[in-house]
């Protein structure tokens, strides 16, 4: 009865109390084995009596030792040898590139075969690289054909309102010929809409050389869209105006959402308007301290998002930063 209570009661603060356990009651060396060992003492009547009782005893402490080891596996580290290294792995979820971003390379990819370079420069700007350098001196009534995010520490920092001013710090380098495309995020203080949002993105594009010519921008500009949307669509030519630029033009395309049969996107025109372009205003180029008797060139500007939603048939620009699994798990296959 003892040894019984002994065994009952056994604690240890041993990390392993099962191996302990076994040593002091079931081992070669334990109770259990010394008891059976005093059997030779016993006189010969009561043996059989006396076996009864050591082997409940041992019974008893084997299922002890085995309630221990159950105990001690739980919450006890597991040994090497219980992980499957041959299990194969947690597969990770693929994602899938922004259809911005798709876009945006494959308009790099389109002009770099033309020799354009990328640059690029910061999303904060100074008035002068923003706007004065692009001849929009202050006070100038153009500048509210773009509602400025200004910094509020300093009235003479702002979010850029175009990569204009990637092409303004290109030029004021002064290595000619130049032959860059800026793309970039930029900001507008503008009532989110299908159509606008107060950020978006931009591919401008600057071909500073002597002698280029207004037919060298277009043609730079039909090979883009042949390109990029395939060469049955079709292109024309607006006037417009732009400070920076002499003379000025904006490029439409046929409208991609109905295929020029008129829609709400094309305001039932059949064209889409997806650039503003021009010649490089001499004025421009003086403040940039490049000689505008020597040298001549062309600019353009897009919306990559624009051109995202004609190539992708997407109607509504907001999808674009509202992280909607279901619209951008669409682009997994597009490159
Ligand atoms: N910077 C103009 C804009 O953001 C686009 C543009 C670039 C127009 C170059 C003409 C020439 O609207």
């Amino acid at each position: 009865e003892n040894s019984k209570a002994e065994i009952n009661n056994f604690s240890t603060t041993d990390k392993n109390p099962a191996e302990v356990f076994r040593i002091q009651f079931l081992g070669s060396k334990g109770l259990i084995k010394s008891l059976m060992g005093e059997m030779k003492n016993v006189p010969a009547e009561n043996r059989r009596e006396m076996g009864q009782v050591l082997n409940d005893l041992k019974l008893f402490a084997e299922n002890k030792y085995e309630e221990l080891k159950k105990t001690s596996d739980n919450g006890q580290e597991t040994t090497g040898s219980e992980v499957d290294l041959s299990l194969p792995g947690e597969a990770l979820p693929l994602g899938s590139r922004h259809p911005i971003s798709i876009v945006r390379n494959k308009i790099i990819s389109i002009f770099q075969r033309l020799g354009f370079a990328v640059a690029e420069g910061p999303e904060i700007e100074d008035d002068w690289h923003n706007f004065t350098a692009l001849n929009l001196p202050e006070n100038h009534p153009a500048r509210d054909m773009q509602d400025t995010f200004y910094v509020s520490q300093n009235p003479d920092w702002m979010l850029r309102t175009h990569t204009s001013s990637v092409q303004v710090r290109e030029m004021k380098k002064g290595k000619l010929p130049i032959r860059i495309i800026c793309p970039g995020r930029v900001y507008r203080n503008e009532t989110i809409s299908a159509r606008a949002h107060c950020f978006f993105h931009q591919v401008e594009g600057l071909y500073i050389a002597s002698d280029v010519s207004f037919a060298d921008l277009k043609q730079t500009l039909y090979f883009f869209v042949q390109e990029m949307f395939g060469n049955t669509i079709k292109v024309r030519f607006r006037p417009s105006y732009f400070p920076f630029t002499e003379p000025s033009a904006e490029m439409d395309i046929t409208c991609l959402i109905c295929g020029g049969t008129g829609c709400n996107v094309c305001k039932h025109t059949g064209w889409v308007e997806i650039l503003g372009c021009g010649m490089v205003h001499p004025k421009v180029l003086e403040n940039c301290g490049i000689d505008s008797n020597k040298y001549s060139g062309f600019a353009f500007g897009m919306g990559i998002e624009r051109i995202t939603m004609l190539k992708y048939q997407i109607k509504d620009l907001r999808l674009f930063s509202e992280n909607d699994l279901r619209f951008l798990k669409q682009f997994t296959s597009a490159v």
